[in-house]
């Protein structure tokens, strides 16, 4: 009897913990993991449509509130784009950028190595309330285009806009299914067609979702189960802020699949363009090798416990998720063994 009892209750410690894992993270780690080394399970399509080949000007718009320190880390990432690595700190960012720019279009231009942040806007006025839809975003960049007296400029060349929003604003589906997203602008709202990403700040909403894997799931206590049946930690956030360092991966994502699919007909898998999977869905959650299934895969850890991956400006180090290489057929990044 009791080990009856003892048996029912760790299996449903199981099934919970199937629950709890498989809602979000797992389900999207899962399926990286069947996609990670088997190229067969993949059917990245390219759909005729541009990528981003010009140099990229990247505007910022940082709606609400935002803890100057926060900023710092995220605009340190930014700039490490495309600041040319010393050897020292290999791997870097921009070699971690590498792996997006093996991507084409159909005249052959890869993707450019060119990611320069060229202006930022502070709408601290929360212009458009603090709970927003998705087409309010849209509605923000028009705002920022029009401020007065500095309007951020609206660049329909190559200019691309990231709104990142503060711990205290909603976004329709935030921390629901998304922690970011990236689509274009509708001339009709903002004057222009621009590719744009938003992602929220999820330092306060949803740190075990969206700022994984510096954070788990509430209900677990700070530990996850691993498949081998060892209790795990969250991991340290290389800069020290689990909201700001999980958001920059998510940045990372985005921005990637902004590169490779800017008006959602370039670069991604599945039939549906209203739920394209792009080239960092097929690898979220796995950051060094072997990752997939729930484990981030081999990465580096200082003498605090923070982990990264790669390099940045000023000496910063980020944990960025890997992105899809179309040469290996498999996620790949700079950190990798093999
Ligand atoms: C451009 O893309 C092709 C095809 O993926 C790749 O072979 C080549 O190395 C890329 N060039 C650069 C500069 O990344």
């Amino acid at each position: 009897m009791g080990h009856l009892h003892f048996l029912l209750h760790f299996l449903l410690s199981l099934s919970c913990f199937s629950c709890t894992v498989l809602s979000w993270n797992s389900q999207q780690l899962y399926r990286s993991n069947n996609y990670e080394g088997s190229s067969d399970l993949v059917n990245l399509v390219y759909h005729m449509g541009p990528v981003l080949a010009s140099p990229i000007n990247l505007y910022t718009i940082w709606y609400g509130n935002w803890n100057p320190a926060h900023q710092a880390i995220i605009r340190d990432f930014l700039i490490s784009l495309s600041s040319s690595p010393s050897s020292s700190s290999f791997p870097s960012v921009a070699d971690w950028w590498r792996t997006v720019r093996l991507y084409t279009d159909q005249t052959g231009s890869n993707i450019t190595g060119n990611v320069i942040l060229s202006g930022e806007h502070y709408d601290t006025s929360y212009s458009h309330g603090r709970y927003l839809t998705r087409l309010a975003i849209q509605s923000i960049i028009k705002t920022a285009a029009v401020a007065y007296p500095r309007p951020l400029p609206l660049n329909s060349y190559n200019g691309v806009y990231l709104v990142l929003t503060s711990s205290d604003v909603m976004v329709a589906e935030f921390c629901r299914a998304v922690c970011g997203f990236h689509y274009f602008t509708f001339p009709a709202i903002v004057g222009a067609t621009v590719p744009y990403a938003w992602v929220g700040y999820s330092g306060t909403q949803c740190p075990g979702m969206c700022a994984y894997p510096f954070a788990l799931p509430k209900y677990e206590n700070g530990a996850v189960w691993t498949r081998s049946g060892n209790r795990r930690k969250v991991m340290g956030a290389p800069n020290g802020d689990v909201g700001a360092d999980g958001m920059v991966s998510v940045i990372a994502h985005e921005l990637a699949e902004m590169a490779s699919n800017p008006l959602i007909n370039a670069w991604y898998a599945g039939d549906d363009p209203m739920s394209p999977t792009e080239i960092a869905d097929l690898c979220v959650g796995v950051y060094g090798s072997g990752g997939g299934g729930g484990y981030a895969g081999m990465v580096y850890k200082d003498r605090q416990g923070r982990v990264y991956n790669v390099h940045g400006v000023k000496g910063r180090r980020f944990l960025l998720q890997w992105v899809w290489s179309p040469v290996r057929k498999r996620c790949f990044g700079p950190n990798a063994l093999d």
